[in-house]
């Protein structure tokens, strides 16, 4: 039976499994029609409790470092791909023992651990930085002046690639396959000479291929074209793909406030619990919720803490707000746990798994503890 979202306990991630097979059914199919392997982008969704039914459909993990290395090892088992703009030299033992595929973002940091990472019979790869800019947003967009991710053309050492077998750029975010041509192109015709050699192009992350309006055929083709033009294996590392659309944040009304407009303050906070809501910046989807002004009552939604920006934004509702109503946040599975905080000693929000069948199993809840842990 369909439990309702609204009898959860707050504040509360709640995870769609729905979703989740709905969008991991998509790339595999891509996967399988593109001749290439999708790896799941830790950085954007961690929860392990879901890796096994991931396994089922992707090929693996990749990680930003020893510690998504490690989660990706120990919960999903698969192909185990790493990328860090900087190795620590007393990880790296670590590193070598769980990943196969290591990117390097320097040729110092190749030349550095080459040897250890050669005997230790690992797929080294670089990364490179094409200087394909395909997006507005400076933060998101390594490919801006004066990026450190990536090696330039004008960096690349050719005399330093014996023993490389892969090539990785990162370039896009919450993009349609339109942009990873136009990047494609540039990676041709910058590192072309070099795809030859290699045994493996990794193409990153940000295509938003589970995405509604994304044109599938359109990467489909690009990238059997790349794989047998170059003779390469081609990976894919999406995260924002994987579970996109798959969870909500649900959260209390705690309490309403005026200063001439309307406020709500939650027991959810941007700045906490969805902290891309205030960096990227973004307005998360609100079940029911419309633009301000498009319904009678507009409430500005708040955190309740001490910043005073910890804004989530300005909603409409068909009916006044009351103390203990529920708003439910959608799209709120990827880049929120991984990213939340304790800030002002606030509670993290339990992580619960809506099954199939529409019952909804709380995974973990919060308390004290996690806050005082992380201090001394
Ligand atoms: C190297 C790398 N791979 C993959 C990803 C995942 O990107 P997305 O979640 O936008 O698909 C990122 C995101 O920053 C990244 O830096």
């Amino acid at each position: 039976m369909e439990q309702s979202l609204y009898s959860v306990e707050t504040p509360c991630y709640v995870v769609d499994e729905a979703g989740l097979i709905r969008n991991l059914t998509i790339l595999k199919e891509v996967a399988e029609q593109a001749g290439c392997k999708i790896l799941l982008a830790q950085k954007a969704f961690s929860m392990y409790a879901v890796y096994p039914l991931l396994r089922r459909y992707l090929a693996g993990t990749t990680a930003s470092g020893l510690f998504e290395a490690r989660l990706g090892a120990e919960e999903m088992g698969e192909e185990n791909h790493v990328f860090s703009a900087a190795y620590v030299e007393r990880e790296f033992d670590e590193i070598l023992a769980l990943c196969d595929h290591i990117t390097f973002n320097s040729f110092a940091q190749w030349q550095k651990y080459r040897s250890r990472a050669l005997a230790a019979g690992r797929s080294c790869g670089i990364r490179i930085n094409p200087e394909c800019s395909t997006q507005e947003s400076g933060i998101y967009d390594p490919c801006a002046p004066g990026s450190r991710l990536g090696v330039t053309r004008e960096q690349f050492r050719p005399e330093l690639l014996e023993g490389l077998e892969g090539l990785h750029f990162h370039t896009l975010c919450e993009q349609n396959s339109d942009a990873l041509i136009t990047t494609l192109a540039a990676v041709e015709e910058k590192f072309g000479e070099f795809l030859p050699r290699m045994k493996w192009v990794n193409l990153g992350g940000g295509h938003h291929i589970t995405r509604g309006d994304y044109d599938r055929g359109a990467l489909i083709d690009c990238v059997r074209r790349f794989r047998e033009t170059y003779g390469v294996e081609v990976y894919l590392e999406p995260g924002e793909a994987v579970a996109l659309n798959a969870g909500f944040l649900v959260a209390s009304v705690l309490d309403l406030v005026r200063n001439g407009i309307d406020i709500a303050l939650l027991d959810a906070s941007a700045a906490c619990h969805m902290p891309d809501v205030i960096e990227a910046p973004y307005r998360p989807p609100l079940r029911h919720g419309g633009k301000p002004g498009e319904k009678r009552y507009t409430y500005r939604l708040a955190g309740a803490t001490c910043l005073a920006g910890d804004i989530i934004g300005d909603y409409s509702f068909d009916c006044p707000l009351q103390v203990g109503d529920k708003l439910i946040f959608q799209d709120m599975a990827i880049y929120t746990m991984v990213k939340n905080n304790t800030f002002n000693g606030m509670c993290l929000p339990s992580i619960a798994l809506r099954r199939e069948d529409g019952k909804i199993e709380t995974i973990r809840r919060f308390g004290y503890w996690e806050f005082k842990e992380r201090l001394s």
